[in-house]
């Protein structure tokens, strides 16, 4: 079945598999940061929009940057400190990302990159530091995402030396 243009899908309402997508991750990320939270002495926790597209759908604001941002102030309600860091590689979505969530932005809780996750890494990595996060990789496609660039810095940062090894040689 040919993909539908990305542009079109994010003019027209969402359709259900969208809607699904966004039911899980809206089910899931305040738990989420409140537990992964937990195992920060400061109790901070940084959330990841990978992918984030232009958080509009059929002309409401609505989208994974928002559903974190739901999150986000939800958890910082209850005591824990949450930024919510969006990666979007395309300038006019990433334009509508901007104008859509700007209020978020000017408050300090939202970082926008505009560029891919893997070139936004090292800045996100840099205003985590040592603080735990949630990683949302939502390509629209399976060959936007690449293994070193998206994944593996994460991966290696976490292990020690020994670990890393074995994991490259398997
Ligand atoms: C499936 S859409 C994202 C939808 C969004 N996560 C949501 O739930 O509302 C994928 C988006 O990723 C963007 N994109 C493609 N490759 C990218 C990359 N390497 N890094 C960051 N964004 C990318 C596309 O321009 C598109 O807007």
């Amino acid at each position: 079945m040919p993909r539908r243009d990305l542009d079109q899908h994010f003019e027209d309402d969402r359709p259900e598999w969208t809607s699904r997508k966004h039911a899980v991750l809206s089910r899931y990320i305040v738990p989420g940061a409140m537990k992964i939270s937990a195992l920060d002495r400061e109790r901070r926790v940084h959330l990841v929009d990978g992918y984030a597209g232009p958080n509009e759908y059929g002309g409401q604001v609505m989208g994974s940057t928002a559903i974190m941002i739901n999150a986000a102030q939800t958890a910082a309600a209850q005591g824990r400190r949450v930024t919510v860091h969006a990666c979007e590689v395309d300038t006019s979505r990433f334009a509508s990302l901007q104008r859509n969530l700007a209020s978020h932005l000017e408050s300090g809780l939202l970082r926008v990159y505009n560029k891919t996750h893997a070139e936004a890494v090292p800045e996100i990595k840099h205003a985590a530091g040592n603080a735990p996060a949630i990683i949302f990789l939502d390509p629209q496609t399976a060959a936007q995402m690449t293994l070193e660039g998206d994944l593996r810095p994460r991966v290696d940062s976490k292990l020690k030396p020994t670990e890393r090894h074995s994991l490259t040689q398997n």
